[in-house]
């Protein structure tokens, strides 16, 4: 039977010190690997097994007797094709298929050679979303720059990366600016010169790679048009409207005592609403 010697074969590698050499190997779910069986110059071999190690142990292939053999019941059942050179193709690739492979081979004078290798397999980057948040200026300088903050986002698939790339041809590199949380955030200070710059939040992973671009003056500009609140109008206007209110508010639940609770709870509510609000104007590209 085939069985027996196969096994033997097995018991052989668990009893016999023999040479491992480790690779690390990088995919991307949905695509396809080749996991390939590296031998020193001049073996011939005889016999070959693939197998997973981690995370469960399983028969993928083998070489044996001159046949090649993938009709295992593992995971890779249907999705593993051994090749004549007897390097292991495994695809389409799922994001559980990360994990720990071997390949033993034996020449034809019976001497071994095990390899290890390691796959990893990611999740291609979706694009990321860039939001531009337009910090609050002082009113004492008209001055026409602008402090903005770009956030990168991207949905938490693992091993992610941010970077961001000024997109111009006239400047070497990036103006004077900050990045925070990992570089996730982007801070930095526009003048009118950067009217046409865009900014590109990359994202990536070993295996690949998107971004999206924004041009953030266009949003320093919506904040000053007409018809538009910028944050600072709504300072000089909210505030004191609110406190006002709620003075009072605070002076007529005292000055009327016997009032309901629930309708003071609600007027107060009401008026101190916007006052609470994210201290940056947001605007979506
Ligand atoms: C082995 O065979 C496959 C399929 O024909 C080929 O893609 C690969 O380059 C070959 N060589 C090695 C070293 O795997
Ligand atoms: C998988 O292989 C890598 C690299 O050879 C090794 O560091 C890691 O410990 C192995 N994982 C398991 C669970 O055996
Ligand atoms: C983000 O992580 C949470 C928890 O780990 C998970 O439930 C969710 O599906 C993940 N979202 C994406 C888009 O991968």
């Amino acid at each position: 039977m085939v069985m027996r010697p196969l096994w033997s074969l097995l018991l052989w590698e668990a009893l016999l010190p023999i040479t491992v050499t480790g690779a690390q190997v990088l995919s991307k779910v949905g695509g396809s690997v080749l996991l390939v069986a590296a031998r020193p110059p001049g073996f011939q071999v005889r016999e070959a097994i693939w197998r997973s190690l981690w995370p469960s142990e399983e028969l993928l292939a083998t070489f044996f007797r001159g046949s090649l053999e993938t009709l295992y019941h593992s995971r890779f059942l249907g999705r593993a094709q051994l090749h004549s050179n007897l390097s292991l193709e495994l695809g389409p690739l799922e994001s559980g298929d990360s994990g720990n492979f071997s390949v033993l081979m034996v020449d034809t004078r019976g001497q071994p050679w095990t390899q290890t290798l390691q796959l990893k397999v990611y999740d291609a980057v979706p694009r990321p979303v860039v939001q531009v948040f337009i910090a609050v200026e002082r009113d004492a300088q008209p001055s026409k720059t602008c402090q903005v903050f770009l956030s990168c986002w991207a949905p938490n698939i693992s091993e992610i990366t941010y970077s961001w790339r000024r997109e111009t041809t006239m400047d070497f590199g990036m103006e004077p600016h900050s990045l925070f949380t990992d570089g996730q955030v982007l801070s930095i200070s526009l003048g009118p010169g950067d009217r046409d710059v865009a900014y590109s939040c990359i994202v990536s992973n070993p295996v690949s790679w998107d971004l999206a671009t924004v041009t953030p003056w266009d949003s320093c500009h919506h904040e000053a048009a007409p018809g538009k609140a910028s944050y600072k109008d709504v300072l000089l206007v909210v505030v004191p409207v609110s406190l006002l209110l709620m003075l009072v508010t605070l002076f007529s639940a005292w000055h009327w005592c016997p009032c309901s609770g629930k309708k003071k709870k609600d007027v107060h509510a009401d008026r101190v609403g916007p006052e609470t609000e994210n201290p940056l104007v947001q605007d979506l590209p």
